[in-house]
């Protein structure tokens, strides 16, 4: 309630494409998934009567974006697992996940507007009932002195403009789903309140920055019925989380999708750790 007293101020197996949370295994794209667009998935539903009154599918659609690897990768088969239609984007379709049908793979480089175009022509407005924005570039470990200013940079696009990008370019199919949930994965690190370390320049301020943008995103799509989350994973066993994270990569997950799942439109633009709670600006 406390966001809605606020807003007058202003709120991862074939072993053809397998790339595990650490090693990465090149492979052919799995064809078959990734030439079937949206048009063709709707007809085969409707032929196969599973769509609804409306003539759209019954099931839930989610979008995830970073799908390669990691976490996206575990978001993409859990939601599948349970009966979710998952569009998976990758960076490198050389990642497609294979042999689910419900997950449709493209391509999107959080950082390419051209990709972003297309996979717009190709979704038309279809709803998407939770899109989630996964992708991000992890720690950087320069120090004052030698600062790589164009990783920095580098972070900034992928980790702040690349989310900006994906709810402006989705926000109507998502306005169009029955869930209408955004979730963002940011960072405990992009947290300035919880700053007491210093360091990892980039990385905190991209996901500071991506904190203030998902907050007006909140503010500017209440409206519409859009509810958006931003939420930290924990300090999980991805490539991501710089190795030897504490949290298990499905463990970190399933609850986050706990939590996205439990969100009502009151509690838009909460800044929440994985397991439900509330993290200091
Ligand atoms: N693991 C943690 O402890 C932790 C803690 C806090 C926040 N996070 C956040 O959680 C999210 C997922 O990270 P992760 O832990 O799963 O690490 P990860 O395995 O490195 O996953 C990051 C994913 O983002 C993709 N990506 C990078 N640049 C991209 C771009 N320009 N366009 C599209 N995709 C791109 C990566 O693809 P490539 O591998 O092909 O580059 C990779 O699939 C990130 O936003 C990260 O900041 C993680």
């Amino acid at each position: 309630m406390a966001i809605l007293r606020a807003f007058p101020e202003s709120w991862r197996t074939n072993p053809r494409c397998v790339r595990s949370n650490r090693v990465r295994v090149r492979a052919m794209p799995c064809a078959g998934f990734l030439t079937r667009g949206p048009r063709d998935q709707r007809a085969k539903r409707k032929a196969s009567g599973s769509n609804g009154p409306d003539g759209r599918t019954s099931m839930p659609t989610v979008l995830i974006t970073g799908c390669d690897t990691g976490l996206g990768r575990e978001f993409a088969s859990q939601y599948a697992r349970d009966g979710w239609a998952v569009i998976a984007t990758h960076r490198d379709l050389a990642n497609a996940i294979c042999g689910t049908p419900s997950i449709r793979n493209h391509a999107l480089d959080v950082t390419d507007p051209d990709q972003f175009a297309a996979l717009k022509r190709e979704l038309g407005d279809e709803p998407v009932d939770l899109l989630l924005s996964n992708a991000g570039v992890g720690l950087d470990t320069g120090r004052l002195g030698s600062l790589d200013f164009d990783y920095v940079r580098r972070m900034y696009e992928v980790n702040t403009i690349g989310p900006l990008r994906l709810v402006e370019t989705f926000a109507d199919n998502v306005a169009a789903g029955i869930q209408r949930r955004v979730a963002v994965i940011t960072s405990r690190m992009g947290s300035i309140g919880l700053n007491l370390s210093g360091g990892h320049y980039g990385y905190r301020a991209s996901k500071a920055g991506l904190n203030a943008m998902a907050r007006s995103l909140a503010i500017d799509l209440f409206g519409r019925g859009i509810t958006m989350l931003l939420i930290h994973p924990g300090w999980v066993d991805t490539a991501g989380g710089g190795g030897g994270g504490a949290l298990p990569v499905d463990v970190s997950v399933a609850s986050m999708r706990g939590v996205i799942g439990r969100l009502g439109n009151h509690e838009t633009g909460q800044f929440l750790s994985y397991d439900g709670t509330p993290l200091q600006w």
